[in-house]
């Protein structure tokens, strides 16, 4: 067979093949599970015992979430859909919007283009870096893995346009064998755009629908909504019957000769090769009125009647014209530029898939795929590189009603563990494998190493610095070490030279951004809390020196307590001003509008949060709400998670700990 061939796509005579270490997930939300449902997932884990199942949104690149995905789902996905991405600007960049000042009348909503951060250029660069040679080998391996997940009657719809449609068609070829491709949907988005110079205007997608084998699970779908379908029923319908019901008259002719179906009914004679249907069903459809009998004198036959509200439509064939792209006042739509139409996945989701089927789609976005797979009843899996991508989702998700629980998950620290790996893997021991990554940390931070302490690891201006490990969240217990450390190295005098602390994590303890705060300002020391961004694990990105370090932003809540009640009320909430563009920076008057999402552990287990409520702004209500209750049923100590994510699609997470008496 004829091969495609770019370059990078063989290794000394080998193909290349894909990342496949299976890394494990991290479960960071559990979303509307009830109190008895989470106590019987713990109960199940604590006996060992899978639990029941969940749908997952993963926050995660597919080059590692696939092959992690294979230990569990090699073979079993019903049904993949994705609509990878294309061009970076569309793609990565988002618009978020700015809500109102509550304290302040009639201002104008202001939104802004959030320009795509260096992970997702990162992403851009790794398809696109090396121009088509490098999304060809991309495509191919995300192709690859997907094919290994796919149950063996599963289908895969990929959705492209003419950019790169035509080379991807011969990948698949090749992953899937040219006997198992189905079709090529041509979807005439509707809308069109202006012509542009010297060619005619792109009005059309593609979609490639392959099977992984022979064996197919398909529904055939019908339309009333194309040119060809209206014109069908103008032509048809044209009959009424005595109720002023309109019907086309269908015949009920066999096109081969059936003796058996050779009989007369009512006087009428039958047709040559006789009737279609058994004399049974020309009873029972009689009986139903659902036949017509024309004026015997004209010799003609009996007719079955299809009534127009009756009518199911043509069946579709592959090209969709009755499927209209998103309009901007539609109220599906969220924002997310390459969001694609509800009514295309569940006419996709219809087609080859059943109730309970596994549906994937590794390139959410603002999750198209898994919205429509909850509302059809289907289980899914779905994942997105983008913070925005899984924070839209997760409010798209919510906003359906009788939303099914699901999870929120990541890989963590073990995509950390593997760059380090990866990274520093020629280092003879341990010791020098953490002496190096500690450096690295260092270096892009623009800090001095400093040696021979435990928990200082290097000084810029005049702050020390801590790198946290990539294995554990930084905690109360280390800041405490740290401090001691510090007093050690600085002594606890007013007028030491330094009285500052930077500490750099992967991850923080929910309450530290409060107590560890509070503990280092009564000893005198100024602390601040940066989070090491995700960038660091790209390689490109860390070259071009552009890795910027962000405080955690603070949460402050009111908390009061009467009787059995706790009432929640959010009272600050200060992103560090790096982390806002200019711009933003200057429309925002009122802390709360930095605010998009906030949701509520009411009794926190040490596990993952659980959202037991939430309160997000969306286009139809875009206020949110400020303070919520909850009555507790025992007396005792709990621990209460809030989660606020902020316009950015940044969270940020703080413990209480309350006794309700
Ligand atoms: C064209 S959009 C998908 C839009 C989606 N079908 C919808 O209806 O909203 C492509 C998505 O792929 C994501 N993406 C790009 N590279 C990725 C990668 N390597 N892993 C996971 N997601 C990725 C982008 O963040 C973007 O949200």
């Amino acid at each position: 067979m004829t091969e495609l061939i770019w370059e990078g796509k063989y290794k000394d005579g080998k193909k290349t093949s894909p990342v496949r270490i299976a890394l494990p997930f991290q479960t960071i939300e559990t979303i509307n599970e009830s109190v008895q449902q989470r106590q019987q997932s713990l109960d199940f884990f604590s006996n060992g015992k899978p639990t029941e199942w969940r749908n997952r949104l993963i926050w995660g690149d597919k080059k590692y979430v696939l092959p992690s995905l294979l230990p569990e789902f090699a073979g079993k996905v019903n049904l993949i859909y994705i609509d990878p991405p294309f061009n970076v600007g569309a793609d990565f960049s988002f618009t978020a919007t700015i809500p109102d000042d509550p304290e302040i009348d009639n201002v104008e909503t202001t939104e802004f283009i959030k320009q795509p951060n260096i992970i997702e250029q990162k992403a851009y660069r790794d398809t696109w870096g090396k121009g088509l040679d490098s999304y060809m080998q991309w495509f191919y391996e995300t192709v690859l893995i997907l094919k290994e997940l796919l149950k063996e009657d599963g289908s895969i719809y990929v959705h492209l346009d003419w950019h790169v449609s035509h080379y991807a068609k011969s990948i698949l070829d090749e992953i899937f064998s040219y006997e198992n491709f189905r079709n090529e949907i041509i979807w005439k988005r509707k809308g069109g755009s202006a012509n542009p110079l010297n060619r005619l205007g792109s009005v059309t997608d593609s979609i490639f629908w392959y099977t992984k084998s022979e064996k197919i699970n398909f529904t055939q779908q019908y339309s009333l909504d194309s040119d060809d379908v209206r014109k069908y029923i103008e032509e048809r319908f044209n009959n009424v019957d005595e109720n002023g019901r309109k019907f086309m008259k269908s015949p009920i002719v066999s096109p081969n000769p059936r003796p058996n179906l050779t009989y007369d009914y009512k006087g009428y004679t039958p047709p040559k090769n006789g009737w279609s249907i058994s004399k049974d069903i020309m009873e029972k459809w009689d009986k139903e009125g659902k036949l017509y009998f024309p004026p015997k004198e004209r010799g003609d036959r009996i007719y079955r009647k299809i009534y127009i509200d009756e009518y199911i439509g043509q069946p579709i064939q592959n090209l969709w014209t009755d499927i209209f792209v998103i309009n901007p006042v539609a109220n599906e739509r969220l924002n997310y530029d390459t969001q694609k139409p509800e009514a295309l996945l569940e006419r996709i989701l219809k087609s080859s898939s059943k109730e309970e089927d596994l549906i994937l789609d590794c390139f959410c976005g603002s999750g198209t795929t898994a919205a429509v797979s909850e509302k059809l009843n289907r289980r899914w899996i779905t994942c997105d590189l983008g913070r925005f991508a899984i924070h839209t989702t997760r409010k798209r998700l919510l906003g359906i009603p009788n939303i099914k629980p699901f999870i929120v998950q990541n890989l963590g620290k073990y995509e950390r563990q593997q760059w380090i790996k990866a990274e520093f893997e020629n280092q003879e021991t341990r010791i020098t494998q953490e002496k190096t990554y500690l450096k690295f940390i260092l270096d892009i931070y623009h800090a001095q190493s400093l040696n021979g302490y435990i928990w200082l690891h290097g000084a810029k201006a005049a702050r020390m610095i801590h790198v946290g490990s990539v294995e554990a969240p930084v905690s109360v217990g280390d800041v405490k070490n740290i401090i001691q450390e510090f007093w050690k190295i600085v002594g606890k005098s007013k007028d030491a030279k330094t009285n500052g602390i930077d500490v750099l994590g992967w991850d923080f303890a929910f309450d530290i951004n409060e107590t560890a705060k509070q503990f280092a300002a009564t000893n005198n020391v100024d602390i601040r809390f940066k989070k090491i961004p995700r960038e660091v694990l790209e390689k490109k990105a860390v070259e071009q020196g552009e890795i910027q370090f962000f405080e955690l932003a603070s949460l402050d809540i009111k908390t009061k307590i009467e009787k059995k009640k706790l009432t929640l009320t959010l009272n600050n909430f200060i992103i560090p001003p790096d982390d806002i563009p200019e711009e933003v920076r200057s429309a925002i008057t009122h802390w709360s509008q930095c605010i998009d999402y906030w949701a509520v552990d009411w009794d926190y287990k040490d596990d993952t949060f659980h959202n037991e409520w939430q309160s997000y702004r969306t286009k139809k209500s875009p206020q949110i709400e400020l303070s919520i209750s909850n009555v507790y049923e025992q007396v005792g100590k709990y621990t209460v998670l809030v989660k606020v994510i902020d316009i950015l699609g940044n969270d940020t997470t703080k413990a209480l700990t309350i006794q309700i008496k």
